[in-house]
């Protein structure tokens, strides 16, 4: 069975005091049925390694240099996150596809330096309003997923995660119905397992993500294709990242 896994991203929020704050409020939780991860600003980083074993979330990065080292000005090396024990790092998400212009060839080189130091990708694929509406939605997150793979063998692509976040879904309180995100990630996973096989498809973690909040993760982590979340907004009040942990947490017991 694949455990669920929900995913804080911060985005540009929270300097290192309100972090420590975070923490401390976030308290010691250990659920055991579902993991959970911190994806928090660069400089955060630190401050989640020195709470040490007393953090039981995994460490996060939401973006990486697709080298490892070299005349890369203002960019962060994968090695300097594994130095931080960053164990997650978000690829590819719309925001920086589209702010800063990532390509998918950029991504791809992304995916596999991630791999070779050992940090799991999370993958972010998602179509944009225009293409939503113009019913290309399948097409568009297939042909993301397709090119960020291509340079993976199926190990890897087994242990990657994906996050499906439509662009129109994020940040606006429109969230896509749970039952067409179940369907959007059942097609994901049908085109893996054609390109990589049943094993490997069974296993990789596709989450949804795109205005998720206390009130509605139930209703998408009760979906049979929904492994979890990527959870933006409501991720920076502690109270209520704890309480949507524990709400998945209590789910996964009836499955
Ligand atoms: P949101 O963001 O939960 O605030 O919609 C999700 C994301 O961008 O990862």
């Amino acid at each position: 069975m694949r455990k669920p896994i929900i995913v804080a991203n911060w985005k540009m929020h929270k300097n290192m005091q309100e972090t420590r704050d975070y923490l401390d409020r976030l308290g010691d939780l250990v659920f055991e049925r579902v993991e959970s991860v911190l994806c928090v600003p660069f400089t955060d980083l630190i401050v989640l390694k020195e709470h040490g074993e007393s953090l039981m979330s995994s460490i996060g990065a939401q973006n990486m240099c697709c080298r490892l080292e070299g005349a890369v000005t203002g960019e962060i090396s994968p090695l300097m996150l594994k130095e931080l024990a960053v164990e997650y790092v978000i690829i590819g998400h719309s925001e920086r596809r589209e702010m800063f212009k990532e390509s998918d060839a950029m991504l791809r080189r992304k995916m596999r330096v991630a791999h070779d130091v050992e940090i799991t990708p999370i993958l972010c694929v998602g179509e944009n309003e225009e293409q939503y509406i113009a019913g290309k939605t399948t097409v568009v997150v297939c042909e993301q997923v397709e090119s960020a793979f291509s340079v993976l063998s199926p190990t890897e692509v087994a242990a990657s995660v994906i996050a499906y976040e439509p662009i129109w879904a994020i940040g606006t309180a429109k969230a896509a119905t749970p039952e067409v995100a179940n369907a959007v990630i059942g097609i994901i996973r049908q085109h893996i397992e054609q390109s990589y096989g049943q094993e490997t498809a069974a296993q990789v973690r596709i989450l949804y993500g795109g205005s998720v909040d206390a009130n509605n993760i139930g209703e998408f982590l009760a979906e049979p294709e929904i492994d979890g979340a990527l959870v933006g907004g409501a991720s920076l009040d502690p109270d209520i990242f704890r309480e949507m942990l524990s709400k998945v947490d209590e789910l996964t017991k009836y499955n």
